[in-house]
């Protein structure tokens, strides 16, 4: 399996975050790309392939992200497994928590992506966010906040890759089984 991490980051935390979802996979297994170096073009080459999004400025995209947004509305991908991990403030941006990784994965789901690793939206406080799934239960992908919940980053990340990977594991045998049919 070869997974490939894409992020950017403003004043780091996404960064950290990237580099401990790397950590937990190790680096033989799971390759750490800015999105500002790397752009989109290899995501075919992975088994999958994760994002890592700030959100910033009320809802928006961090700004790289915001650069290269049209690179990826041109990019297919259709048989791409996607997971997907946010970062903000609920706090101090209740109304817009992880608005960014929301509006990455509509435009992940429109390019046709499988996408995998929802969360459970429990131990968060905030008023809205385009992050959660259509009947409101789990965040779209990985919700993590640095300013506010910081002491829970490590666990979160631990849990998130965790099941990923028996998600992964159990489409790969439901795959195999109809195959088998
Ligand atoms: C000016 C400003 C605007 C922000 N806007 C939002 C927002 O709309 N929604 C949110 O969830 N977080 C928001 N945040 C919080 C950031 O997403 C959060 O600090 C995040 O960890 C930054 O990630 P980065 O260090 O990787 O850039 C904002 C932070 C700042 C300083």
């Amino acid at each position: 399996m070869k997974i490939g991490i894409y992020f950017d980051s403003t004043s780091g935390n996404t960064e950290v975050a990237a580099r401990q979802v790397q950590e937990f996979f190790g680096d033989d297994l799971a390759e750490l790309n800015t999105i500002s170096e790397a752009g989109f073009s290899d995501l075919e080459t992975f088994d999958l392939v994760i994002f890592g999004i700030p959100t910033w400025d009320y809802g928006h995209l961090q700004s790289d992200w915001e650069e290269l947004w049209s690179e990826l509305e041109e990019t297919n991908l259709s048989g791409t497994t996607v997971a997907l991990f946010g970062l903000g403030d609920q706090y101090g941006y209740p109304e817009w928590y992880l608005d960014a990784m929301g509006i990455l994965h509509d435009l992940c789901a429109e390019k046709g992506a499988n996408i995998v690793g929802r969360w459970p939206n429990q131990g968060y406080e905030f008023e809205a966010s385009k992050a959660l799934t259509e009947d409101g239960s789990h965040f779209v992908g990985l919700a993590l906040d640095e300013d506010c919940q910081p002491e829970k980053t490590e666990q979160r990340i631990t849990q998130w890759c965790t099941a990923l990977l028996e998600e992964l594991t159990q489409k790969r045998d439901i795959a195999a089984e109809v195959a088998a049919v």
